[in-house]
């Protein structure tokens, strides 16, 4: 086992608020078996509770930053669940080709994106889906947590104000249109979108391929 150091290891504030009401709702509709790819997995604190909640699954964790594939690399140490969880992925959104170990790719049943679409250019929305449409199988699902407008309004002031905030730190970033994301996911054929409302304002939305 590679000797990740301790101190690598990052704590996100919100995973200890947000991870047991996304678990509960991953648990409706995961598949019993295959390789889940999670986008963005930043602390990595979310994917490794996940891999132990539901062991069965393969869970592979990636992200662009190098210090966040660190502290993944380091919680799957900590947690000793090398190597039936395989370390992160130092994986762009945006990349051309995701590229992933074959055992993983060939059984890939879920892609994971949660809180990355509104601190991101819309590009990597895009980016998400279409490759999730070509790398997911039929009857495959591509889910988003997090922060979603409904019609074009906030669904509480707060986060109104959260998308101001993220505007004016990124022009391009901001809390997305759901009817936007499921336009792209119904134009590459993700469709049957389910939405589950988690605390604070926030959304668990699926996609299934066709
Ligand atoms: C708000 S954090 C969310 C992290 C984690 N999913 C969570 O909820 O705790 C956003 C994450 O997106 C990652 N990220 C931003 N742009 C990305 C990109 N283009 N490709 C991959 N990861 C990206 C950041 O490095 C960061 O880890």
């Amino acid at each position: 086992m590679r000797d990740f150091s301790q101190s690598d290891r990052l704590y996100f504030p919100a995973t200890a608020r947000n991870c047991r009401p996304i678990s509960d709702a991953l648990s409706l509709i995961l598949p019993r078996k295959g390789s889940v790819l999670e986008i963005a997995s930043g602390s990595g604190e979310h994917i490794v509770a996940f891999q132990r909640s539901f062991p069965e699954l393969i869970w592979q964790a990636s992200d662009f930053n190098l210090d966040h594939c660190k502290s993944i690399n380091a919680w799957i140490c900590y947690a000793n669940l090398f190597p039936q969880m395989p370390y992160a992925l130092q994986l762009n959104v945006l990349d051309e080709e995701w590229v992933m170990p074959p055992f993983v790719q060939s059984q890939l049943m879920v892609i994971l994106s949660i809180n990355l679409i509104h601190i991101a250019p819309w590009s990597c929305c895009k980016s998400l889906v279409s490759h999730s449409a070509e790398y997911l199988p039929v009857g495959g699902r591509l889910i988003f947590y997090g922060p979603f407008r409904m019609l074009g309004q906030h669904v509480s002031d707060s986060n109104l104000i959260f998308d101001q905030s993220l505007r004016q730190r990124n022009s391009l970033w901001g809390v997305r249109d759901l009817e936007s994301v499921k336009q792209l996911c119904m134009n590459v054929g993700l469709v049957e979108m389910k939405v589950i409302n988690l605390p604070s304002n926030n959304f668990f939305v699926s996609f299934i391929k066709r």
